[in-house]
């Protein structure tokens, strides 16, 4: 037997064929309370990271604030630098398809060109090092005539590959925080956004 319910904060069907318009207006309020800790959630997550080396010279955390920090210190703008904070966090999730995760998790809060260099970016991660492997370091080029290649070939070149220094400097997360929360306020795509705009404030 499940939990006794409140009902006056939950809903009371068994089936969603029973849902009443007041059960789904219990669920919006809190969806819309839940939906504000997301930046919360994404840290926490992020912070998973902390310690796993995978064989690499630094930790994933590390990689991922070294990232940012490159691409915040060469001028990029918020959503740029919070892309490249998150680009890996889908390695503890996503073993087969990291740069997916982060991709999903993004994708109402950032341009598509962002969305897509971040969906992206292990294919073109790979021209550095597929071939060590036994890989084509060229599959990349799958993508040539795509309008953001130069885009996300730049992003990895200048940021992702080279963030791997363990001697180098980066700002720790608390520094990025503010950043975070600003991309994930408002999600601009999204299936529930005439919702979320009628329950606002
Ligand atoms: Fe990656
Ligand atoms: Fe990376």
């Amino acid at each position: 037997m499940g939990k006794v319910v409140d009902n006056t904060e939950q809903a009371t069907f068994t089936n969603m064929v029973e849902g009443t318009q007041e059960d789904w207006g219990k669920i919006a309020k809190h969806a819309m309370q839940f939906s504000k800790g997301l930046a919360d959630r994404v840290l926490d997550h992020l912070r998973l990271l902390d310690g796993d080396f995978g064989g690499f010279p630094i930790d994933r955390l590390q990689h991922s604030l070294q990232t940012a920090t490159r691409a915040h210190r060469d001028g990029r703008d918020t959503e740029y630098v919070v892309c490249c904070l998150l680009h890996d966090i889908g390695d503890t999730l996503g073993s087969y398809n990291h740069a997916d995760i982060a991709a999903a998790i993004m994708q109402p809060f950032v341009s598509e060109k962002n969305h897509w260099m971040i969906a992206n970016h292990a294919v073109f991660q790979g021209y550095y090092f597929f071939e060590h492997l036994g890989m084509d370091k060229n599959a990349r080029d799958q993508f040539k005539d795509h309008p953001y290649y130069e885009y996300t070939a730049q992003f990895v070149h200048l940021y992702d590959q080279a963030a791997f220094d363990p001697d180098y400097e980066s700002e720790d997360l608390a520094f990025f925080e503010p950043m975070v929360r600003e991309v994930f306020k408002q999600p601009k795509r999204s299936l529930y956004l005439d919702v979320l705009d009628k329950n606002d404030g």
